[in-house]
């Protein structure tokens, strides 16, 4: 059976490119316009029916735990105002079946997705980087949902990628292509952030992940290097035995853990969004004129 219903967000790294608001505000929490990314991410994965979410959290991210939880006096004041609207709104944020995990150290994404092992066991997972969003417009196939449908029918792990041309292949990590039909690539090797000289394609590694069972018990195999464990060791030996594909995201992927990513991302949302559209659009011509 080869059904995906967990998902690991990993929402425990530094964050040291978010500096200052980093050092008391968790970078999931940042919002673009006015909701956490984390929310959009437990969206995104309640929208392809992945209902057991595990957010790995570093010591003292309550505040993570408080925006998916209860807060009757605010509903309360909010009833009583009769703000319907807004108590939807917030309501909206208690529906999801969301599980903490702490990791006490950041001792890099690995070891994060180890930190869920306790709900996760030997059973598949989906793997959502907390600092990348995924939007998919009307014709494009949610990522989520290629991959989940990609894992059901092979039941081999895949992972979403993107292409990059130039430097920026440096940037990311990237995959070797054995063969590919119907848009699903066989992977043959992974390499991390390669010189352009090293790329062995275009093919970049975005942070969306469905993983099989076997993973979990292959992080914990692992020997560290630089006293770390590296996700993509345990991907480039699934690879290596041909049991890795990928498959090209469509869509918009927001880096909202970069600072222009996050300006970008903030824009684009504001111009998707209806109260805020007329107005964004308006100082965007505006603004232009004067560049
Ligand atoms: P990044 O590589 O972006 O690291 O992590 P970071 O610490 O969040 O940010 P910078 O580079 O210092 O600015 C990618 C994802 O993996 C998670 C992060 O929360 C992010 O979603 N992560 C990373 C962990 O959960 N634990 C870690 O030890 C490292």
């Amino acid at each position: 059976m080869n059904k995906v219903t967990k998902a690991i967000i990993p929402a425990a790294g530094l964050g040291t490119r978010f500096l200052p608001i980093t050092k008391a505000v968790p970078k999931p929490m940042l919002s673009v316009i006015d909701k956490p990314t984390i929310q959009y991410i437990a969206e995104e994965l309640s929208s392809v029916g992945i209902e057991e979410i595990i957010i790995v959290v570093s010591p003292g991210s309550d505040v993570i735990e408080r925006h998916f939880g209860e807060a009757d006096a605010l509903e309360k004041r909010l009833l009583e105002d009769g703000k319907t609207e807004l108590y939807e709104i917030e309501r909206q944020t208690r529906r999801f079946n969301v599980r903490f995990a702490v990791q006490e150290v950041a001792n890099g994404l690995a070891g994060a997705i180890l930190c869920a092992e306790p709900f996760v066991k030997d059973e598949p997972f989906a793997l959502l980087l907390g600092d990348e969003l995924i939007y998919a417009g009307e014709n494009d196939k949610p990522c989520m949902k290629r991959l989940t449908e990609i894992f059901e029918k092979t039941g081999k792990s895949v992972i979403a990628t993107m292409e990059v041309f130039g430097d920026d292949v440096s940037k990311y990590g990237n995959i070797g292509i054995e063969s590919e039909e119907d848009g699903i690539m066989q992977v043959n090797a992974i390499i991390e952030k390669p010189s352009v000289n090293e790329a062995l394609s275009n093919n970049a590694i975005i942070g969306r992940y469905v993983l099989s069972g076997k993973v979990m018990g292959m992080l914990k195999k692992l020997q560290p290097r630089n006293n770390e464990i590296y996700l993509t060791d345990a991907l480039h030996e699934l690879a290596e035995k041909g049991e890795l594909l990928a498959s090209c995201f469509e869509g918009i992927r927001y880096d909202v853990g970069d600072k222009f990513g996050y300006v970008r991302a903030n824009i684009e949302y504001a111009l998707r969004n209806k109260e805020l559209a007329k107005q964004t659009k308006d100082l965007i011509k505006q603004l232009a004129k004067e560049l």
